[in-house]
């Protein structure tokens, strides 16, 4: 196990009714502004439980932030940040909405000439507006991390950014705000969290049997509760269980003292830029070719979560292998997504672009860096 060094500060407010307890978390002399995306929370009941928590405090709002947030709309809520001396952010919405808000924090502080350098360039983010977060999609992780993905517009860029400083203060995840999410965005949740957990774990053995054992019971509890969602959507229990294991997908707890490669998510993120494609769609789409262009480098932990999660008793190496693969692809298929280069419209034309951006980037993904350009485009012949 490598030397690690990390403190998550975020502070977990889980269960049913748990937004009315805003007030105990908020500072009560600031201005705070809650900011969502295109309205889901209006629906739903969300908007009106957090209006009813602050009531009587000085609360202003921005709205319509974008699936893939983007960098031109959330300019315009730093603007007003700046405006109305906004001294708290409070993100009510899916994972879009809270790493829209991180940029928000980060730029608004921001003393350089451009904020796009945050992602661009690495700029250093010094200060920020304190922000919290309301979760209502189990996904991201975003709720409890210090890592924010941006899109511009104008460039076709989906760039990210992670820095202690947007850790948010709080995350109030009450499972119940689920109910109303469409199926589809369950299944991103679904597929999104199992991703992440490969992200951190797919790799070689490090002499981490903890973290190995809390990655794989995420892994299990995806599989099992994963698909009974689907039948019995209002349930409260199964909800609970998929909004806890995306959490911890992607708290970083299980990405301490290990090597991690976030191909998958790399390569997808160019393909929501270039096709608009949603986040987790992409990643079924990629991680089945990932692992069979590098079963060779990840064979040991392949084969281990195959026999740990799904219960594969083969002993023959490379057909324990080709059975993960299929029967990882056959849960995403479970889960509601059954992924294509065809269905996506990842045209040939499209993996060139994403291979060029690669090239001049000189990326060299994986665990041991040795995924380029060349090993790109052979990933992407591999996809379905
Ligand atoms: O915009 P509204 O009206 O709120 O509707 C949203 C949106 O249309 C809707 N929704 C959310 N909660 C709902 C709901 N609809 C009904 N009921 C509810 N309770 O769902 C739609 C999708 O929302 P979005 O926030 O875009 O989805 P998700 O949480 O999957 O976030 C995806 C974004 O997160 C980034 C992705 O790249 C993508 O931009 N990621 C962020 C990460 C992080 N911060 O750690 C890591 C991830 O790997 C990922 O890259
Ligand atoms: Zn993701």
């Amino acid at each position: 196990m490598k030397n690690f060094r990390y403190c998550n500060p975020v502070e977990i407010v889980f269960g049913k009714g748990q937004i009315a307890t805003l007030p105990e978390l908020i500072p009560a002399d600031v201005t705070v502004m809650i900011t969502f995306g295109g309205g889901s929370i209006k629906k739903n009941g969300v908007y009106d439980q957090v209006m009813k928590a602050l009531a009587g405090r000085k609360v202003v709002e921005f709205g319509g932030i974008e699936p893939n947030p983007r960098y031109e709309t959330l300019m315009k809520a730093v603007a007003e940040v700046k405006q109305k001396n906004v001294g708290f952010l409070l993100a009510v919405g899916g994972g879009s909405v809270l790493d829209g808000t991180k940029f928000i924090a980060a730029a608004a502080k921001f003393e350089g000439a451009e904020p796009w350098d945050i992602l661009d360039k690495g700029a250093e983010v010094k200060e920020t507006v304190p922000l919290a977060t309301v979760i209502t999609l189990p996904a991201t992780g975003s709720e409890s991390n210090a890592l924010a993905v941006i899109s511009r517009e104008s460039t076709q860029e989906k760039l990210m950014f992670a820095t202690p400083k947007v850790f948010p203060k709080f995350a109030v995840i009450d499972p119940e705000t689920n109910f109303s999410l469409p199926m589809i965005q369950v299944s991103n949740g679904i597929v999104d969290t199992f991703v992440h957990v490969s992200e951190l774990y797919m790799t070689y053995p490090q002499n981490a049997p903890l973290q190995d054992g809390m990655a794989e019971s995420i892994y299990r509890v995806l599989v099992d509760e994963g698909p009974k969602v689907f039948k019995d959507p209002k349930n409260y229990d199964i909800r609970a269980n998929l909004c806890w294991a995306a959490t911890w997908g992607l708290n970083w707890w299980i990405a301490q003292g290990v090597v991690e490669d976030w191909t998958t998510h790399v390569i997808g993120h160019e393909v929501t830029a270039f096709t608009g494609t949603d986040h987790a769609q992409t990643l079924a789409l990629l991680l089945p070719a990932v692992w069979k262009h590098q079963r060779n480098e990840k064979g040991d932990k392949l084969v281990q979560f195959g026999k740990r999660v799904f219960g594969l008793t083969e002993t023959d190496r490379e057909k324990m292998i080709d059975q993960v693969i299929e029967r990882t692809k056959a849960f995403f298929r479970e889960v509601g997504i059954d992924a294509s280069k065809k269905a996506y419209g990842v045209t040939d034309e499209v993996c060139k672009k994403i291979v060029d951006v690669f090239t001049q980037r000189n990326a060299k993904l994986g665990e041991h860096g040795k995924i380029g350009p060349k090993e790109v485009v052979e990933i992407f012949a591999l996809c379905d």
